[in-house]
């Protein structure tokens, strides 16, 4: 898979040369390119941003570094472009699957107070939001949707895992245990060392049912 990220702030894209998103990057599992906007701007100092027509705080990506930049990446509009912002679909799971059965996908981080509209207009299919609060910029909400598309990429991470984690079946995970066998006084509940799996199974659907009706009981209403 290939994943075109456009920036005005290429070196926040550290964080993705590490651990599981660096094998997959380094295996050719997925590729990421990230652009510098401002490379593709025309103003002779460089600029990508201007004051809001109407007056109010802040600045506002202008549609033309933008424009070019995504026109010498994805002419043919052969990536599914997104736009990054608060005001977009709310990231979920199906999004995250929807996402990694695409060949390429391509982000738009903006910065600011966002960017001119006519740049949404013309060139984003989809305007999405990790969430109901404003961050800086969609640089972070950018390294989000790459870290959990990534997931579901061919051998990036294995089946099981997959399968067994929160939202897969519509619940919470159940909780997760490991060396040692008890820690300030706290047990691993006897059933994981019982070696019986059919109880093993049991025991997880009955807790993962249990901490989602805690804490996210609007996820058992579809049932
Ligand atoms: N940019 C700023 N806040 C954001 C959010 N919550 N989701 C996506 N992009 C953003």
């Amino acid at each position: 898979m290939k994943i075109d990220i456009l920036t005005l702030f290429p070196e926040m894209f550290a964080p993705l040369k590490q651990s599981i998103l660096k094998r997959a990057t380094d295996s050719g599992k997925i590729e990421i390119n990230i652009i510098d906007i401002r490379d593709y701007t025309t103003d002779k100092h460089k600029k990508c941003d201007d004051t809001p027509f109407g007056g109010g705080a802040g600045m506002v990506m202008m549609v033309q570094p933008i424009a070019d930049a995504i026109n010498a990446v994805d002419k043919d509009h052969t990536a599914k472009r997104i736009y990054l912002s608060p005001k977009g679909r709310k990231f979920c799971q199906s999004m995250v699957r929807e996402y990694a059965s695409e060949e390429r996908i391509l982000l738009l981080c903006g910065h600011y107070e966002g960017v001119d509209q006519r740049a949404i207009d013309l060139f984003i299919d989809e305007e999405v939001s990790i969430g109901d609060y404003v961050l800086t910029g969609g640089e972070i909400p950018a390294m989000a949707v790459v870290d959990a598309v990534a997931r579901y990429v061919d051998g990036v991470i294995t089946k099981e895992s997959l399968d067994e984690e929160s939202f897969s079946n519509g619940k919470l995970e159940y909780p997760q245990y490991t060396r040692p066998q008890e820690y300030m006084g706290l047990k691993v509940p006897e059933v994981l060392l019982s070696g019986n799996h059919g109880e093993i199974k049991k025991w997880r659907e009955e807790q993962s049912y249990i901490i989602t009706e805690k804490m996210r009981p609007d996820l058992l209403k579809g049932e």
